[in-house]
């Protein structure tokens, strides 16, 4: 997508260096920094950190954190502890240890000096397949928009998401976000509300970002509005993205995304998930017993950063370091509050039926 008007992914080859660059996401949307991970550490730090996140976009640079780390050590115990330590970043986005999956199922056979170069073409390929797989996605996604926008003539079609799954959550279009960017295109009006989405402000940092550089409508509300404004008849549907998807339709997103479902289901609006199938876990059944849901610090729920008027960003507290605080960074949506899943292969129920029918395709 575009960046003032110049072609970006969120994660290339640098021309000369051969190395991983990324767009550095804690920097946005004040400063547009970009990073070489020269090193599997700065790999594995960008995902821990992230500097890199969103589901897909954190398995493409596990692959390519793989790659970087048989270039230095190609044999097997350089492998295994290298799928270790990218493994171990984040433990709920399902894409981290599938994309990891794939990279050792092609490397892990061949000659350990062949293993390096084999493991690029295949993160290049991952990534090449995900902005496809996005693209599919957005069209998918942009026909059902287009569809209920013509139920609504002479007025935008109001969308309300929740974080960032955006281009730069994927390596281009995005999940959620795709289909509003292939609509906006396609000249059908949109309005789309903008959760925050505290504590790392995802919402209000990357995708207003995003959205922005796009030129579609929207404005970043509070978490707590999204009821309200459903209430009062000015959302038309909720567009979130998802880090797992059980083998039945429940749908693992960021925290915040369960009350957004009930909130919808209780306004009769439709609530739709965008993904990938690569974020569907076969293995699991019950998100909310299976799933992993990653705790992250509590200083990211007391602090917040942000841009003074001088130009500085600068870290504030919010609340004294003598109250604890817990952060759990995803929730569960069960199926039954899911109206359909957006997938590269069309939109289906969130069922184990429909999802099953999908991967039979495949
Ligand atoms: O913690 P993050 O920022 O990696 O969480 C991202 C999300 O929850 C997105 O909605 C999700 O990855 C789906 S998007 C492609």
């Amino acid at each position: 997508m575009l960046v003032g008007g110049r072609h970006y992914r969120s994660i290339w080859l640098d021309e000369v260096s051969g190395l991983p660059r990324i767009i550095d996401q804690t920097r946005l949307p004040f400063e547009f920094a970009l990073r070489t991970l020269a090193r599997v550490d700065d790999v594995a730090e960008a995902i821990a950190s992230m500097r890199v996140r969103g589901a897909p976009l954190i398995g493409a640079a596990a692959a390519h954190g793989l790659a970087v780390a048989l270039s230095v050590d190609p044999s097997d115990t350089g492998l295994a502890a290298a799928v270790r330590q990218l493994a171990e970043t984040r433990p709920t986005a399902i894409n981290l240890r599938w994309a990891l999956e794939r990279v050792v199922r092609v490397v892990a056979p061949i000659p350990a000096r062949d293993r390096a170069a084999r493991a690029r073409a295949e993160a290049i390929a991952i990534c090449d397949e995900d902005v496809e797989t996005c693209a599919a996605i957005g069209e998918h996604g942009a026909a059902l928009l287009e569809r209920m926008s013509a139920e609504r003539p002479g007025r935008p079609l109001q969308v309300l998401t929740h974080c960032n799954a955006g281009w730069l959550a994927t390596v281009d279009w995005g999940t959620a976000l795709a289909p509003l960017y292939k609509a906006h295109d396609a000249g059908i009006p949109l309005h789309v509300w903008v959760d925050e989405t505290r504590p790392r402000n995802q919402g209000a940092a990357l995708t207003a970002f995003e959205l922005r550089e796009h030129g579609v409508a929207h404005t970043v509300v509070a978490d707590n509005a999204g009821g309200h404004l459903m209430q009062r008849g000015q959302v038309d549907l909720v567009l979130v993205g998802s880090d797992r998807t059980t083998a039945t339709g429940d749908v693992c997103n960021k925290i915040g995304t369960y009350l957004k479902a009930l909130a919808a289901k209780a306004h009769a609006i439709p609530f739709y998930v965008a993904l990938p199938l690569s974020t569907v876990d076969w293995s699991i059944a019950d998100g909310l017993r299976e799933i992993p849901i990653e705790e992250r610090s509590g200083d990211e729920v007391r602090t917040i950063s942000g841009r003074t008027p001088g130009g500085r960003i600068e870290r504030v507290e919010l609340f004294s370091a003598q109250s604890p605080a817990a952060n759990p960074a995803f929730d569960v949506t069960p199926a039954a509050l899911v109206t359909g899943l957006v997938t590269e292969r069309g939109i289906v129920a969130a069922t184990r039926e429909a999802l099953a029918s999908l991967r039979k395709e495949r």
